[in-house]
């Protein structure tokens, strides 16, 4: 099909009754908002793309940080979802032929019906979803700031980048497809991805971090408290009733990740997983998934995102730079979104998370990875020149312009107050140092 009559079409068939607003701003009691590193992009997206635009200032530059789209499960999780959910289905069914089960009958049905999807090479790859997660989001930024998005391609205009995996290098072919269409997006040349890039996936250089967080299981006790709390021991012993056989968490677990991934996957059905919860499951299961996070790659240790300075470096010399391109498009992971976010004090609570705070952050928490590290998540830095020459940056977090503590309201943040509220030299972000790498190269 002709490409342009295709854009047209998607975007006709966007356009059906949508609102701007997505799906889990309006209303996020849906489980479809609680599914975390796994929650599918549309129902996150901002789909107001009208242009940006600030009186007296101009873009010059963007400078964008974009997670992989939807993917397929990871190697290690392939086997047990290949072995343990057919035993899962069989037990389901059998309770329910046995009149333990209070399954309606419709969705013992679809469970019935349900096979695993998808064949054990797709491992790790992006799915057809994470495709046009890309090329949606690609059109949006254009859209919202056309100049700096010129619809041909220039290799002096844009720098792209992605890690030596298929499933970023897939999210940048397909975000350079939303860009330049089909003939245009041919001609774009990528580098050479670099293995552990120390930009893209910084932490995978950071020795100290590796041994002291990361692969330490101090990091990952709240977890395991909660995991051991009565609040997961009643949600596990509601789904065994309501299932009429014994759940334990890592079933529980097992169930909520692929009802994650079939509802990211297929935008158009139900996965019948999902069916096995009630709303408050889901919140539980969240919260866990949110302390392991929390704990690994976001506030729990100051080193976790204090070693993300360099990302944060590159983008200051990026934008102080006299010769580069206007666009810098980074195609990374969930790991290294989370570290830049909580560098920049986005998504942070008063109180730290805890295995003994759900109560207190239940509905209450910024810190929500459902939200702020869907697949495709994205952080953008817009460098703008405003009046009397003053250089400002916008940042945006899903599309969203995000505040920032000790910034000015309702406006880009003067360069000026940027560099002083964060790391933007080398002094400010010894990475060697913090990382314990001195005199290790
Ligand atoms: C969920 O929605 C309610 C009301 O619509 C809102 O007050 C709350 O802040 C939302 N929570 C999140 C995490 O977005
Ligand atoms: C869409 O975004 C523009 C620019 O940010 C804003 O001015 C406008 O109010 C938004 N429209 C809606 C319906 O939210
Ligand atoms: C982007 O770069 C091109 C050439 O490199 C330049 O002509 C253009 O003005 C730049 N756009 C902006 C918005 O600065
Ligand atoms: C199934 O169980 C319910 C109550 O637990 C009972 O009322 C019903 O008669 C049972 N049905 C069969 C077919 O055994
Ligand atoms: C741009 O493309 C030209 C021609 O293919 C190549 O010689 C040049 O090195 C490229 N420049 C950059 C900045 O990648």
């Amino acid at each position: 099909m002709d490409w342009k009559i295709f854009q047209l079409i998607v975007l006709y068939i966007g356009y059906l009754g949508l609102s701007v607003e997505s799906q889990c701003l309006e209303n996020n009691d849906t489980h479809k908002c609680k599914l975390g590193t796994k929650t599918p992009y549309r129902l996150i997206a901002n789909l107001n793309d009208s242009l940006i635009n600030y009186p007296g200032c101009i873009e010059k530059k963007i400078w964008l940080l974009v997670r992989h789209g939807t993917r397929f499960p990871g190697k290690k999780y392939v086997p047990i979802m290949m072995s343990k959910l057919p035993h899962l289905q069989e037990l389901i069914l059998s309770s329910y032929v046995a009149n333990r089960s209070r399954l309606m009958p419709d969705h013992i049905s679809q469970i019935a019906k349900w096979k695993l999807n998808f064949a054990e090479d797709a491992v790790m790859k992006l799915a057809e979803e994470g495709e046009r997660e890309m090329i949606d989001l690609a059109e949006r930024f254009q859209s919202r700031f056309p100049t700096l998005f010129p619809e041909k391609y220039s290799n002096l205009t844009y720098k792209f980048k992605y890690t030596a995996t298929q499933r970023t290098e897939e999210s940048a072919k397909h975000f350079a497809l939303g860009l330049f269409g089909l003939q245009g997006s041919k001609d774009v040349w990528f580098p050479e991805p670099e293995y552990r890039d120390p930009i893209l996936r910084f932490y995978k250089r950071c020795q100290r971090w590796r041994k002291e967080v990361d692969k330490n299981p101090k990091a990952y006790e709240e977890e395991q408290k909660f995991i051991q709390s009565s609040v997961v021991s009643d949600t596990l012993k509601d789904i065994s009733s309501f299932l009429g056989f014994q759940v334990d968490y890592e079933a529980a677990n097992l169930m909520y990740t692929i009802c994650a991934f079939e509802t990211a996957w297929y935008s158009n059905s139900e996965s019948a997983w999902c069916n096995v919860f009630q709303p408050k499951h889901f919140k539980v299961l969240e919260f866990a998934e949110d302390l392991k996070y929390y704990w690994i790659d976001g506030y729990g240790y100051p080193l976790t995102y204090e070693q993300a300075c360099p990302a944060l470096r590159d983008m200051f010399n990026f934008f102080q730079s006299k010769e580069d391109a206007n666009v810098t498009a980074y195609f990374t992971h969930s790991g290294t979104i989370l570290k830049l976010l909580s560098l920049i004090r986005v998504a942070k609570d008063i109180e730290p998370l805890k295995h003994d705070s759900y109560t207190l952050h239940e509905d209450r928490r910024v810190w929500r990875v459902s939200m702020i590290d869907a697949f495709a998540s994205n952080l953008a830095f817009v460098l703008y020149d405003c009046k009397s020459k003053n250089p400002a940056i916008l940042v945006m977090h899903q599309e969203r312009i995000v505040h920032l503590p000790g910034c000015p309201k309702n406006m880009p943040c003067p360069l000026s107050i940027m560099k002083n509220l964060y790391p933007d030299n080398e002094e400010e972000c010894q990475f060697d140092t913090m990382c314990g790498l001195d005199g290790n190269v």
